[in-house]
């Protein structure tokens, strides 16, 4: 690498304050961001996006999933490009920082390229991935995943949210439904900077983590179903009460996943009785449940604990216990070249650092079965994310871009 290239580093102020002007779509009043996946708060999220790669001169490529293709050419146009990206859509009560951070690094490393005048051997390319939460439209990570080709563009098409609106549907509403198609073209390498959402940077007072992979993940709706009955007259002991069926599983369960190890995770993020009514006993109870763990003969022991408590809870309780998987990722280990690439990064900047698993899921988990892949992590306040209150010093969101431009420049050549 080139001197200047060794001395560059990118404007965190600017970092900032496109943070911050991103923050204003969808702002919620206790601080966060409500930008769920095309609606008009991410069409207007993706305009502003686009209007600044356009700025700066770069190509911008649509395509069949919604997925916003940036590119800055490189001196050899034939070569695969090194990629960068994440995501720009919300949780529902989500903070200004989840995914937004890795899009909006990306750009500014294309900008800090631009302002120093300086071309790369091989492109580079920005990438913005649709629906990354799977809060609006489940699974998460289907924009990547449709475009890794784990899911067919049908199936991504006709995911649905609550309302019954088709992912396909809401895409050409808002003008995102482009013409590229939606499968992978050769990549050098890629990566993804992102918050840790997770404590453990924090905790150990470092700036970076190097995520050598991502622990896996089950998507499972259980649906309980009893008899629908009066609240008043009918005897506790004559029910079929398919809520307390519910409670009793989740108690087992909560029990069986935390004594069996420390890395493993249940989560019951959304719970819906039917008919829904204070004095009636619910015919039905739908839970959405996520167990995740990063090995994977760990992530199939939660698995079978899970079935066989629900078989044993049905018994007891004589209701129906029925347990549909939704979506499974398993765990991933990054490429060990993007790794070094990340590693040899932070060392040349002299951010104190850690190599870490990803609690989370990424885009990146697709993108790794068709590109050598790795991730850059930087604290958040509390380890929160998923929360309003998530935030990020400046500090620390300057360093990790200045890790992602360095590996990619790395990767790329100067
Ligand atoms: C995505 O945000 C996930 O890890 O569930
Ligand atoms: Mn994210
Ligand atoms: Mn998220
Ligand atoms: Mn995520």
């Amino acid at each position: 690498m080139e001197n200047t290239a060794h001395a560059l580093r990118i404007d965190g102020r600017r970092l900032w304050d496109s943070l911050m002007e991103m923050a204003r779509i969808g702002a919620t009043p206790a601080g966060g961001c409500n930008r769920q996946a095309l609606t008009d708060e991410d069409r207007e999220g993706r305009d502003l996006f686009v209007g600044w790669c356009r700025e700066i001169g770069c190509e911008i490529r649509v395509d069949r999933m919604g997925n916003i293709f940036v590119r800055r050419q490189g001196a050899d146009a034939e070569l695969p490009p090194v990629v960068t990206g994440s995501h720009l859509d919300t949780q529902p009560t989500g903070g200004k920082f989840d995914g937004v951070y890795g899009v909006l690094a990306g750009l500014e490393v294309l900008r800090t390229l631009e302002d120093n005048g300086i071309q790369t051997e091989a492109p580079l390319e920005l990438v913005v991935w649709t629906n990354e939460e799977g809060a609006r439209f489940s699974p998460a990570m289907i924009g990547s995943g449709v475009w890794a080709g784990e899911f067919s563009l049908e199936y991504g098409h006709n995911r649905a949210d609550k309302a019954g609106k088709t992912l396909g549907a809401e895409l050409e509403r808002i003008g995102y439904l482009g013409e590229a198609p939606a499968e992978p073209h050769p990549i050098t390498a890629a990566f993804e900077t992102h918050i840790e959402q997770g404590p453990i940077l924090e905790m150990q007072d470092e700036v970076v983590g190097v995520v050598t992979g991502v622990q896996g993940i089950r998507w499972y709706d259980v649906t309980f179903h009893g008899t629908p009955c009066h609240a008043g007259p009918t005897p506790m002991a004559d029910r079929r009460d398919p809520v307390q069926a519910l409670s009793h599983l989740c108690e087992r369960l909560y029990s069986e996943v935390k004594a069996y190890s420390d890395d493993a995770r249940m989560t019951c993020g959304d719970l819906r009785a039917e008919p829904g009514s204070r004095n009636t006993v619910p015919e039905k109870v739908v839970l959405a449940l996520d167990l995740r763990h990063p090995e994977p003969e760990g992530l199939e022991h939660l698995h079978r604990t899970l079935y066989r408590l629900a078989e044993q809870v049905q018994e007891a309780t004589g209701t129906t216990i029925d347990v549909r998987e939704e979506w499974h990722s398993p765990p991933v280990q990054f490429d060990r070249g993007c790794i070094e690439a990340v590693d040899g990064a932070v060392k040349a900047l002299g951010y104190s650092h850690r190599q870490m698993v990803s609690g989370a899921g990424h885009d990146s988990v697709y993108v790794s079965r068709v590109a050598p892949v790795s991730m850059i992590f930087v604290p958040c306040a509390g380890g929160l994310s998923h929360n309003e209150k998530e935030s990020a010093e400046p500090d620390h969101l300057e360093a990790g871009c200045n890790v992602l431009l360095h590996a990619m420049l790395e990767r790329a050549g100067v």
